[in-house]
């Protein structure tokens, strides 16, 4: 039997990326994205419209659609999470307790986004351990922590197999980010490729991890095809790749588009970054489920800016 899956937030940063991934693999009519607002207009795919915070509208699409697999990314992120904090909780712990409640009626496997912003200023900042001390001072993080805990405890209550990753800061192509700490790492990119000055909203020294897109996908693909049995983290797995200065990454760009210009403006973002880590330690990931990735900030990096090329040649 073909999977059905739901994907919500298939139009964010992540959602753009793995839906046709999970139509190529699966079909699209097999492939439900969940519009809400700002569906694109040359969406090609199943659409169904729906807000994540209503258990009605969830109850109708889970049941018409006889869901088997949701891919919950609907979230708002960390910079506008500290602009809208009513708002991101509502939308990331209602959305995910709503996700969570239908997929116990019928045994739906569940994957949620986490992100490195469960960490805060008390956690080590280096090689991040998996378990470690966990106190966020975002309202991202907050949430993050707290749906976490969430699927864990549906889990161990209800035996649903809900499985998560921390991801660090996701750097493609296709859709920008929007709204978070870590958008600078792509920005970048779009200002070498556009010729234009590129102002960094973190100081030159800042470190946080990163990964591309297509390392993403693999791993998120990878943990939901994983057996059951291996995955032993019911909170959230910290999901590693890269990580580098934002300096570093300045010179690796320059090197490819020697015209870049960039000047550094830390804001309001900077604090956040400096309560999140540097690295991250997965090896749990990598021994639980054979995590492992493939692009260093070199190899994104030509990618990168080729396919933004292309992108603005059209
Ligand atoms: N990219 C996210 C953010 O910066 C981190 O999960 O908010």
């Amino acid at each position: 039997m073909s999977e059905k899956i739901l994907v919500t937030g298939p139009f964010g940063q992540i959602g753009t990326d793995l839906v046709p991934e999970l139509q190529r693999i699966n079909g699209k009519e097999n492939v439900i994205a969940l519009g809400h607002r700002n569906i694109p207009a040359d969406f090609d795919g199943v659409l169904e419209k729906g807000d994540v915070r209503n258990p009605d509208d969830m109850a109708r699409i889970f049941s018409e659609h006889s869901i088997t697999q949701v891919y919950h990314l609907a979230s708002l992120l960390s910079a506008i999470g500290e602009d809208k904090p009513d708002l991101a909780w509502d939308v990331n712990m209602n959305g995910l307790k709503v996700v969570l409640d239908e997929a116990i009626k019928t045994n739906v496997l569940v994957f949620w986004a986490s992100s490195i912003a469960v960490f805060g200023p008390t956690t080590p900042r280096e090689k991040t351990p998996q378990r470690t001390v966990l106190e966020p001072t975002t309202m991202y993080g907050v949430t993050k922590l707290a749906g976490e805990m969430l699927c864990q405890y549906y889990f161990l209550k209800y035996g649903l197999d809900v499985r998560s990753i921390r991801y660090p800061g996701i750097i493609s192509y296709k859709a920008e980010p929007g709204g978070g700490t870590t958008d600078y790492a792509v920005d970048i990119y779009y200002k070498a490729v556009k010729n234009e000055k590129f102002t960094c909203f973190v100081n030159q020294d800042t470190t946080l991890p990163m990964m591309y897109m297509d390392d993403a996908i693999k791993g998120t693909l990878q943990i939901m095809d994983a057996p059951f049995e291996a995955i032993k983290v019911r909170t959230s797995y910290n999901h590693g790749a890269i990580s580098f200065t934002a300096k570093e990454l300045e010179d690796v760009v320059r090197k490819h588009s020697p015209g870049l210009v960039v000047e550094y403006a830390p804001d309001h973002r900077q604090a956040i970054a400096d309560t999140w880590p540097m690295s991250v330690d997965d090896s749990a990931a990598r021994n639980d489920w054979g995590w492992c990735h493939e692009y260093d900030l070199e190899k994104m990096t030509i990618v990168m800016l080729e396919e933004l090329k292309k992108k603005f040649q059209q």
